[in-house]
């Protein structure tokens, strides 16, 4: 029987699945594996299952040895796996794309309302006990009907978040590598512009591109101090797009008005200047997290694994 290593806690369903046809080692705490541990329990593997949580590198690869055939990343996003690496050796890599699109998007259309309406602040207030009573302008925070929402990267997730945010009355403009095609850009009523009008233009910023040596701090100093003063900047894609440190000192000097994040440079590190600012609304990497969505993203891992290990090739191929 083939070996397969499944390097987190994944839902039992999906975990059955597999039992019965293959010799299946599965890490079953709920924080992360050591690596020293995974070194270990990874050889011999014909095939990984990888959580987010785990680096698959030339190190893991070469612990894995000869028999490895495939690595399935239990998400959209794979800059957890050394792409490249895995070529090089003929690996076939797969992740979970389209299964946690509303999800997330769900996520990123929380962040909007929460950081243009100030709702951590407000909970904030309400836990503490602090006196507090209704005013004429208390707490204002700021409408975004009619407002410009800035998509970067409009893929499954941006167009998704779009189609949201135009319910709510936002206006859609986004960048992206490979402009839409025009009955795309029709249907979901968006402008395209580049990075530098959409920056400048936008009321809200949401970033939704992957994580690449490409967009490694797309989103720094820069960038920000090209956004408009009352402008917001969302973040649900990866944390190291955004310059955590240029992000924390465009907040504290309100070159923007505030931020949501549910993703960070150094996950699960959050950079300490973000913690004490009122205008960030900061949450543990939820975009994903409802029990539907990761049901179906690891049985989506799981019919990519029995697919290639059957010689049927990957249902959702990882090409760079
Ligand atoms: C993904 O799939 O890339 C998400 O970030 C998981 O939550």
């Amino acid at each position: 029987m083939p070996k397969v290593v499944v390097t987190g806690k994944i839902p039992q369903m999906a975990l059955d699945r597999i039992k019965s046809l293959y010799d299946v080692w599965a890490w079953q705490e709920e924080t992360p594996i050591s690596r020293a541990h995974l070194l270990q329990e990874v050889k011999g593997a014909s095939a990984i299952v990888s959580l987010l949580t785990e680096k698959v590198d030339e190190e893991l690869l070469s612990a894995a040895g000869d028999n490895l055939k495939v690595v399935c990343n239990v998400a959209v996003g794979y800059n957890n796996i050394d792409v490249a690496s895995c070529l090089k050796r003929n690996l076939i890599v797969t992740n979970t794309p389209g299964v946690l699109t509303d999800a997330t998007a769900d996520i990123s259309m929380s962040l909007i309302l929460m950081t243009t309406r100030r709702l951590g602040e407000g909970e904030r207030v309400i836990r503490s006990q602090k006196p507090w009573a209704w005013g004429m302008f208390y707490m204002l925070g700021s409408s975004i009907q009619n407002r410009q929402l800035g998509i970067v990267g409009m893929g499954q997730i941006g167009m998704a978040t779009a189609k949201r945010a135009a319910s709510f009355g936002m206006k859609i403009a986004y960048t992206r590598r490979n402009r839409l095609a025009e009955n795309i850009e029709k249907e979901l009523n968006a402008t395209y512009m580049t990075m530098d009008e959409l920056l400048q233009t936008s009321d809200v910023v949401s970033l939704h591109c992957p994580y690449s040596e490409k967009t490694h701090h797309l989103i720094s100093t820069k960038e920000l101090s090209m956004m408009k003063n009352s402008a917001f900047l969302i973040n649900t894609a990866r944390g190291p797009i955004v310059d955590e440190a240029a992000l924390v000192e465009a907040l504290v000097k309100k070159e923007i008005t505030g931020a949501g994040l549910d993703v960070y440079e150094e996950e699960p590190k959050v950079n300490p200047g973000l913690l004490n600012l009122e205008n960030v609304v900061l949450i543990p990497h939820l975009g994903s997290a409802t029990v539907e969505t990761r049901t179906a993203m690891a049985n989506l891992a799981i019919d990519n694994l029995i697919s290639v290990l059957d010689g049927k090739g990957a249902l959702n191929l990882v090409t760079a």
